[in-house]
């Protein structure tokens, strides 16, 4: 699979890439909205895969490069800046599956709280109509992808249209130990989005690091 990544040179882009990236199996591309950016991103995670003996076929550049070379496209960027880097990207979208992690979150006075909106589902409006959008991944952090070797024992909600969620379920199942579950339709995702900030509240008022969730039935 050719995977994209808008905003691919911070958090989360690097863990994701990092995971995909290891191995042939997929082809990755990082963006940036600075071109020698995305490249040097790209370099850094071809170095640390080199350094661990794996396989890979990582490239960067700009946000379009990344677009525009990808079946399948994250967009790792903070809810604020969606709607500009949304528009600006219009014309270099084809019929992608996109992926939205993002979390319209804030902080106010030590705590953690949620906008009154949807990211996916704005995504969603801000996209040329082929695009399939899928939200998915917010509840995982990304400092333990980094550790790509080590198996991440947690569940992933994905919310969306039903064929372009098995393409996301395909890709979850790459990473070792995580487990994906249907969420439901695009308009779900509001719900799922708002448990991030739960989790940053309770990994920080119980000295928790990185909280992942996971489903149990007795
Ligand atoms: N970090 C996590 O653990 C985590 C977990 C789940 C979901 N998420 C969600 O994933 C998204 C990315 O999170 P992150 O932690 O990876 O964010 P980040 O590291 O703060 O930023 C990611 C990238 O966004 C780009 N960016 C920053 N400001 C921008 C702007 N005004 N316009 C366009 N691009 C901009 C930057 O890339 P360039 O400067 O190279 O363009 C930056 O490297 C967020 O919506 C977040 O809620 C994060």
């Amino acid at each position: 699979m050719k995977i994209g990544f808008v905003g691919g040179t911070g958090h989360i882009g690097k863990g994701l890439a990092l995971r995909w990236g290891k191995g042939s199996n997929h082809e990755i591309f990082i963006g940036s909205r600075n071109e020698s950016r995305g490249r040097e991103a790209a370099e850094e995670y071809s170095r640390l895969l080199d350094e661990a003996g794996y396989e890979h076929e990582i490239s960067g550049g700009d946000n379009r490069f990344a677009v525009e070379n990808s079946d399948v496209v994250l967009v790792c960027i903070p809810y604020k800046s969606v709607f500009e880097t949304m528009e600006s990207l219009s014309s270099v979208f084809d019929d992608q599956v996109l992926i939205s992690p993002v979390v319209p979150m804030f902080k106010s006075e030590g705590q953690f709280g949620c906008d009154d909106c949807c990211a996916a589902l704005d995504i969603d409006n801000a996209t040329p109509e082929g695009v399939r959008v899928v939200s998915a991944f917010h509840t995982v952090p990304a400092k333990p992808l980094y550790e790509f070797d080590n198996p991440l024992e947690c569940d992933v909600i994905v919310c969306g249209e039903n064929d372009a969620k098995m393409v996301v379920f395909d890709l979850i199942d790459d990473i070792d130990g995580m487990r994906g579950l249907d969420g439901g339709d695009l308009s779900v995702s509001r719900l799922t989005e708002a448990v991030t900030p739960l989790l940053l509240n309770v990994s920080i008022n119980n000295d928790i690091s990185h909280p992942m969730i996971k489903f149990i039935s007795p």
